[in-house]
């Protein structure tokens, strides 16, 4: 399958790394659960018709080996949010779940409370984007 891609301007994207092993597998394995769960997130995405809000793109190793699968939500002007131990048999529903919270705060910081379980579980950062203001952001002199 090939993750398609308009013209159109999202309103996010969501990034997976596509070569993270399954946890504790050999350095042979050749299984990558990142890039499966890239391939079953675009067709959810392609039957909810949220491919023009929200683009999918697979990227080698975001340096979280450990925690497969790993993904991550970058919007403008929001706090990139990364996530990872999701399992790609269940994460699908999830990650559209988050994603469409994510699209819809202000900053890309949605209610825990409301978040997918496995995306109050799994949280490996958030990280401010450039230049940006915020009350959990302290600029010093
Ligand atoms: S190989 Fe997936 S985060 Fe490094």
């Amino acid at each position: 399958m090939t993750i398609a891609q308009s013209n159109i301007t999202p309103e996010l994207e969501i990034y997976i790394c596509g070569a993270c092993r399954p946890k504790n597998a050999n350095p042979d394995n050749p299984e990558r659960p990142g890039k499966d769960l890239a391939e079953q997130l675009q067709e959810a995405i392609n039957t909810e018709h949220l491919n023009e809000r929200f683009h999918v793109k697979i990227m080698q190793c975001m340096s979280v080996c450990s925690r497969p699968a790993t993904v991550s939500l970058v919007a403008p002007g929001k706090f990139t949010f990364t996530v990872g131990d999701l399992d790609p048999k269940t994460a699908t529903q999830d990650i559209i779940t988050f994603a469409k919270l994510y699209a819809s705060s202000e900053d890309g910081i949605p209610a825990w409370k409301d978040r997918p379980v496995s995306f109050q579980k799994g949280v490996v950062a958030r990280t401010p984007s450039f230049g940006a203001s915020h009350q959990r952001i302290t600029e010093l002199d």
